[in-house]
């Protein structure tokens, strides 16, 4: 019976311990901890400048920019400052446009959605692009009466309007530290209309042309990694749950399973080289190699076609041929009854008999010197069906077909869905597209910074040493 006792009070303790362990360590990586060790690693900094300056050298080159990247249901967006002081927005992620916009006082657009505006007269560095600015001439569709107005139309029928401006964009360094890029210029956007923005005050283009985040920091590479985990949640610590947007020097991909494609010019249609264009040779679906027609995914003669990778779109968009060649071959793959419930505009649905269950079905992009491998989970989205009759799932093919979305001679789209639990490097300099199959969560913000410069952490680890003699003493007295 003491055995028992003493047993049950050393569970006790070790339960105590470790909640307490646990506890701190939470802490420790949050909250005001986080607040007074990131002014801590100011101070440092601000004391290293000042040394610096005191021995007359010039301070070390900025290592690239670090931005949070956060998952919401249906797209990616990166969180970013802007303005003096700054203030932060969140745009969507997008490698297939340039321009960059947020949503801007005085506003008139359909917001259905209670994000924050950017006012200009809030800011101290907010100036207009002149007209003569060859920033305002890349925008192709400019009219320059007064400043610079532009519109842009996004395919899928949404568009935005508004006049281009210069900011100041503050983004971290690889060390944590606040850094900022002036004379950024952005669509300061008074009208948005049409669906396709529902949870970003804007967008980031990292398109290959001049306007473009990536080209206006004087940068040629980025990187991201995106997450499959939802971490929009205001219940989610961003800077802990969120994964890099990497850009610069800070942007590398090397070692074993990282494969590399090239990325091509249109040389037809010059005005669309601000897409990512690869080639494509052939899909495989499971072990079957798809009939699809020899340069279906080439650009065109006129300019048409091609393949891009995006991750301002959804999901993987294909020409109608290859669509339907990936349809049959599922069919006979997954042997499920075909669902004509269509859900998310998701044309090829099965009645799936289970509740949890994505066939383990890869399909496989034959790239010039590269195989991009999605798997399964990447490929299919669930919809769970319940009530009297039915009971089950709709599982849906995450692709869409170019002919049913109703669009002619645009590229096909490797989207975002697709890319997800991929380090993916967009090399601008090298003309070149690296990746590798990656745990995003392994990138997390967090442990990114925490391993580019450790900051001590003085949680309340103090504590543990007197648990443990609280601990040992106790088993002593048993
Ligand atoms: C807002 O836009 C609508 C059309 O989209 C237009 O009818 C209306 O006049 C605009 N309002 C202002 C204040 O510009
Ligand atoms: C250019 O802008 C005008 C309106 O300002 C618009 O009607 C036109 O469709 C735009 N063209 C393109 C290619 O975006
Ligand atoms: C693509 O176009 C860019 C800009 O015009 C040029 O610098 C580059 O060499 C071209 N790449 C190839 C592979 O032709
Ligand atoms: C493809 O896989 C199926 C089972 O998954 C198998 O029966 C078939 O033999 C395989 N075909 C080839 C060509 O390997
Ligand atoms: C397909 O939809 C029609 C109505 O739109 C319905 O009558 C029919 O039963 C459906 N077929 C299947 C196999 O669910
Ligand atoms: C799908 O691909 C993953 C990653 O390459 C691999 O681990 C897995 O075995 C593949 N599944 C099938 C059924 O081939
Ligand atoms: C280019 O040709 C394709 C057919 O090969 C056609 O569908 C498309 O509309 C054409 N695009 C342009 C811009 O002319």
């Amino acid at each position: 019976m003491a055995h028992k006792n003493a047993i049950t009070l050393v569970v006790a303790n070790l339960t105590i311990c470790c909640f307490f362990s646990l506890l701190c360590s939470e802490e420790a990586r949050g909250g005001p901890h986080l607040e007074r060790n990131s002014a801590i690693a100011r101070l440092k900094r601000m004391e290293a400048s000042i040394k610096a300056v005191q021995s007359g050298r010039t301070e070390t080159q900025l290592g690239g920019a670090v931005a949070p990247l956060i998952r919401l249901p249906t797209t990616h967006v990166v969180n970013i400052g802007i303005g003096t002081p700054p203030r932060n927005f969140r745009g969507k992620v997008d490698t297939g446009s340039d321009l960059i916009w947020f949503q801007c006082d005085p506003f008139n657009g359909s917001r259905r959605y209670t994000l924050p505006m950017f006012y200009p007269e809030d800011s101290s560095t907010y100036r207009p692009v002149p007209c003569s600015s060859s920033l305002c001439s890349a925008l192709g569709n400019s009219t320059c009466a007064l400043d610079c107005q532009y519109s842009h139309i996004y395919s899928g029928s949404w568009s935005t309007q508004g006049e281009l401006s210069f900011e100041t964009f503050t983004m971290a360094d690889t060390s944590g530290a606040a850094h900022s890029f002036g004379g950024i210029a952005f669509g300061c956007s008074h009208i948005v209309q049409g669906d396709g923005l529902e949870e970003a005050n804007g967008v980031v283009g990292l398109g290959r042309g001049q306007l473009s985040l990536i080209s206006q920091i004087g940068e040629s590479k980025f990187s991201y990694c995106l997450s499959f985990e939802y971490n929009g949640s205001p219940f989610h610590d961003i800077d802990r749950f969120s994964t890099p947007l990497l850009l610069g020097s800070a942007a590398e991909l090397n070692g074993i399973g990282v494969q590399s494609t090239m990325v091509i010019n249109n040389t037809v249609l010059p005005k669309l080289n601000s897409y990512y264009y690869f080639s494509v040779e052939g899909i495989t679906l499971g072990n079957v190699s798809l009939n699809i027609p020899r340069g279906t995914f080439d650009i065109q003669s006129n300019g048409s076609g091609g393949f891009i990778i995006d991750s301002g779109t959804h999901y993987t968009v294909l020409p109608h041929a290859a669509f339907t060649a990936v349809a049959s071959v599922l069919d006979s793959v997954l042997g499920l009854p075909r669902s004509n419930d269509s859900k998310a505009g998701l044309s090829v649905c099965y009645s799936s008999p289970y509740y949890d269950y994505i066939p383990d079905v890869n399909m496989t992009f034959h790239m010039l010197g590269a195989d991009y491998i999605v798997e399964g989970k990447h490929n299919f989205v669930q919809y769970t069906e319940s009530g009297p009759t039915k009971i089950g799932n709709l599982l849906c093919l995450a692709m869409l077909d170019m002919d049913e979305a109703s669009v002619a001679g645009v590229p096909a789209v490797l989207g975002s869905f697709q890319q997800q639990d991929y380090h993916i490097l967009y090399d601008n300099a090298k003309q070149r597209l690296s990746f590798t199959p990656t745990r995003c969560r392994s990138l997390y913000m967090s442990s990114y910074l925490q391993s580019k410069a450790p900051i001590p952490i003085l949680g309340c680890h103090f504590l543990l040493p007197l648990l443990l003699l609280y601990f040992v003493a106790f088993s002593l007295t048993v």
